[in-house]
């Protein structure tokens, strides 16, 4: 029996199968087990992912036990303090962080692709005023493959190139549009002068009829919401990302798929959850009347922003985020302010009860990036959109990397349990 296998008997027929394991560069090593079904005549079943490796990939580790990410071997600590979000893009995009001369083009191309298509801005004109800016989100971004049909051969490298810089440099434009349209306001165009977060911020808050300006310190925290919210791994939106590209769909089709999945509150939809939640607790001296009903297994309530899929300790964008949000209310003079008491409140309590450690609760990326982008005054819809514009690099490279590879069609298989094979019954025969 070789030394790198798993071998698996089915007890039914004693018929024993070698699986080869493989090893990655870090985490738990995986068996692969795509003849499974030759060899045994039996699927896996594995609902929701919670053992099951769904590709190999290059760009993002997580170690959910020790609270680690890295994006490119790089610890997101170190570039959520030192690089710029455009720099983390390039990372993300080509394996290794740019030289000079890289980084210089790669701004410039990022830079002059932000400009939307004229006539996209009349396609949010169909949307009704209240609409939620996600939902024109999924539309928007979807309705760029009408726009730009000139790069959608997905075999063709550089069409992927451009496509990729037209996500990666429009998503600021549609998601600050996209606000703009909800509050009544005039679309702002980007400004080739800012750098890619600065810009972003410019198009969603000013207006013609008066001087911008932005303290640093907010543009600094929004940089970090963004480096760190760039990518992670197979997770829901990007899986589906992938899956929506395996089918060679077009990539802003793929996107949007993405930024669908994003939407729901057990994903990106978890920090407008947060805040809502924060809201409705009000005071310090609820908190414990909250804990109580997030421990009640016969109370749908959870906690918002508590709890991950794979960080099973702190998760480490959450305590960056932390110290921002405690720099933001400094800057902004609301050094006391008391949604911020009241969170760090609710964390310390839930870090000392039971039920939180022994499941292993902590504070998730979402738990302090709403209060921040409150302080800065995004509103609390736009909060989802936020983490898509971050995000769609990571989904971009991902997708990138799934059609390198040749993964072919993503198609899971099931375990059917409905109802066997039976005849049709006419109308006059049925009970
Ligand atoms: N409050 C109270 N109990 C919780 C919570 C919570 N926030 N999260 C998990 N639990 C309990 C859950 O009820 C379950 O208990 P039991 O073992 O008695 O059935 C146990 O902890 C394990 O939970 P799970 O549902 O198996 O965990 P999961 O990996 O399926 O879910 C999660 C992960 C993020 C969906 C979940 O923790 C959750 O709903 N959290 C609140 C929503 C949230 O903050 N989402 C943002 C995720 S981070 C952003 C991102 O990366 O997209």
């Amino acid at each position: 029996m070789a030394a790198n296998t798993l071998t698996i008997r089915d007890n039914r027929t004693g018929k024993e199968v070698e699986f080869p394991i493989e090893s990655g560069t870090e985490g738990p090593p995986v068996v692969a087990v795509e003849k499974f079904y030759k060899e045994f005549g039996l699927f896996t079943l594995d609902p929701g992912f919670r053992s099951t490796a769904s590709c190999k990939s290059k760009i993002t580790f997580i170690d959910g036990e020790a609270g680690v990410l890295l994006y490119r071997g790089y610890p997101i600590e170190q570039l959520a303090e030192s690089s710029s979000f455009a720099e983390v893009c390039y990372l993300l995009l080509y394996g290794e962080l740019p030289n000079q001369d890289q980084y210089n083009d790669f701004v410039h191309k990022v830079t002059h692709h932000t400009m939307l298509h004229e006539q996209i801005l009349n396609f949010y004109k169909g949307y009704r005023r209240d609409a939620h800016p996600m939902a024109i989100m999924v539309g928007v971004v979807g309705a760029l493959s009408a726009f730009y049909h000139d790069s959608l051969d997905v075999h063709n490298p550089r069409h992927r190139e451009i496509s990729a810089f037209r996500l990666i440099s429009k998503i600021p434009t549609i998601a600050a549009a996209s606000y703009k349209y909800s509050v009544g306001q005039p679309f702002v165009y980007p400004d080739n002068g800012k750098g890619y977060v600065e810009n972003f911020l410019y198009m969603l808050f000013s207006v013609p009829c008066a001087k911008y300006t932005i303290s640093p310190v907010l543009v600094r925290a929004m940089r970090q919401i963004m480096i760190l919210h760039a990518d992670h791994e197979q997770n829901a939106s990007t899986s589906t990302v992938r899956l929506a590209g395996s089918s060679q769909a077009n990539p802003f089709a793929a996107a949007s798929a993405g930024i669908g999945a994003l939407w729901g509150p057990a994903h990106g939809g978890a920090n407008e959850e947060v805040l809502s939640m924060l809201h409705e607790i009000g005071s310090v001296e609820r908190v414990g009347e909250y804990i109580k009903r997030a421990k009640d297994p016969k109370d749908p309530f959870r906690l918002m922003g508590f709890g991950h899929r794979v960080y099973k300790n702190y998760d480490p964008r959450a305590r960056i985020l932390k110290k921002a949000a405690h720099d933001v209310l400094v800057e902004l003079g609301r050094g006391n302010d008391p949604m911020f008491k009241l969170a760090m409140e609710l964390e310390r309590i839930a870090q000392e009860d039971e039920y939180f450690v022994t499941k292993k609760l902590y504070p998730n990326v979402d738990f302090y990036s709403g209060i921040i982008q409150s302080a800065i005054g995004i509103p609390t819809n736009m909060f989802t959109v936020i983490f898509a514009v971050a995000r769609m690099v990571g989904w971009v490279a991902q997708w990138k990397e799934m059609i390198e590879y040749g993964e072919g069609i993503g198609r899971p298989r099931q375990l059917y349990v409905g109802a066997a094979r039976r005849d049709y019954l006419f109308m006059n025969e049925r009970k």
